[in-house]
């Protein structure tokens, strides 16, 4: 196949997303969340488990070198974390907005006159935020149980004894990570959210998928990837401390789960046609639009029986909302450059199509931001307490 064959063999919206408008809201809205009763809900993993015979511990120095560290920065949510601190949620959601907006004021910075929350005011404005706190946490949550499922396949399936010791450490942060999560919900929030509809469906076809390259694509990249932004945004404009804290210890972790993905793939991609790596253009660009999709809470919006529908253009129009939605993607971008996934399958100079694709998400401009080979060492909160404590 000649290479510029490639992009135009790429599937269409309507085949990758169901939809052939990227921006549709009545489609997005149309997925909801199901089956809110069940407690289980079960995947089929279609992956072989692989052993290896080949032991030769540090082939692969830079992974070798991640599963070290690991060993070293462990943390344990029990003890390390102060769960005796009280917390404020209504000062914990009126710090977060001012940070986020730079307003006092709770409301959104448009005309609702016309919309169902015209008669809403600070005491609405200020459940809702609770809400939304909660809603995103238990998100959080979620996906950080698809993280640990993830990693545990990726022990059985990936062919490197390197990758299979670093997957094990990385299976025990994931437990860590989903502890603490449903650990501050119970205690420190009230209640929490079922798994959103898309955030469920992304994680399901990453489980789904035979080829072990695509778990790590799917969660080490593109959802750990979107996690460690969100985090760190999170992390920064909140005051709560224990929050803050476990945000800045949890973080400590992904930035190590993320350069796993970067440095196995980097590899791994070295040896496949421009035909695999449109597969994988593909599903990062439906992973990062299912991801972006839930960002729309249409959960929370259900538990007050709104019709969100009519919102949604002037939602989507919030400066600080566009730019939050950006910034989830300031990890993602350059990893995918790194990994020469934006303008794989066409000759150099010309625009690969998941190059495109980020710019009709309009979030192109990330790709030059720092990748996440080894910004595990800066972000090392455990290394860092420790010798603040020795010093
Ligand atoms: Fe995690
Ligand atoms: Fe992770």
């Amino acid at each position: 196949m000649a290479i510029t064959d490639v992009t135009a063999k790429m599937r269409s919206n309507e085949e990758i997303l169901g939809r052939s408008d990227l921006n549709d809201a009545d489609a997005i809205l149309a997925i909801t969340t199901l089956d809110e009763t069940d407690v289980i809900h079960a995947v089929e993993d279609n992956a072989d488990a692989i052993f290896t015979w080949g032991y030769d511990k540090g082939e692969r120095a830079k992974l070798d070198k991640l599963y070290e560290k690991a060993k070293t920065s462990q943390w344990n949510a029990t003890t390390d974390l102060d769960w005796s601190t009280e917390v404020d949620i209504e000062k914990m959601v009126r710090e977060q907005n001012f940070a986020m907006s730079g307003s006092h004021e709770l409301a959104p910075p448009f005309d609702l006159s016309n919309t169902p929350l015209k008669s809403w005011g600070d005491k609405e404005f200020l459940e809702f935020g609770i809400e939304a706190q909660n809603h995103l946490l238990s998100q959080f949550m979620h996906g950080e149980q698809g993280a640990l499922l993830c990693t545990a396949k990726i022990v059985e399936t990936v062919p490197w004894i390197d990758a299979k010791y670093y997957a094990a450490t990385q299976v025990v942060d994931e437990a860590r990570h989903v502890e603490v999560f449903s650990r501050y919900l119970d205690e420190k929030l009230e209640g929490n959210y079922p798994i959103n509809a898309h955030l469920r469906m992304l994680l399901d076809d990453i489980i789904n998928d035979s080829r072990w390259d695509m778990t790590y694509l799917g969660m080490q990249i593109m959802v750990e990837g979107l996690a460690l932004a969100a985090f760190g945004m999170l992390h920064q404009t909140t005051q709560e401390p224990l929050l803050k804290k476990l945000l800045r210890y949890v973080m400590s972790d992904e930035a190590r789960h993320v350069a796993f993905g970067v440095l196995s793939l980097e590899e791994y991609y070295q040896e496949l046609s421009s035909a695999e790596l449109r597969e994988r253009q593909e599903f990062a660009y439906e992973a990062a639009v299912r991801m972006r999709d839930r960002f729309l809470q249409q959960e929370v919006w259900q538990r007050y029986d709104i019709d969100v529908a009519p919102l949604i253009p002037m939602i989507q129009q919030d400066p600080g909302r566009i730019l939050f939605q950006q910034l989830l993607f300031s990890k993602i971008v350059p990893n995918c450059k790194k990994l020469g996934l934006l303008d794989a399958g066409v000759p150099e100079g010309q625009k690969g199509w998941l190059r495109e694709r980020f710019e009709e998400m309009d979030v192109i401009q990330f790709e030059d931001f720092a990748d996440t080979g080894d910004e595990y060492l800066e972000l090392d909160a455990v290394a860092q307490d420790r010798e603040a404590a020795t010093a």
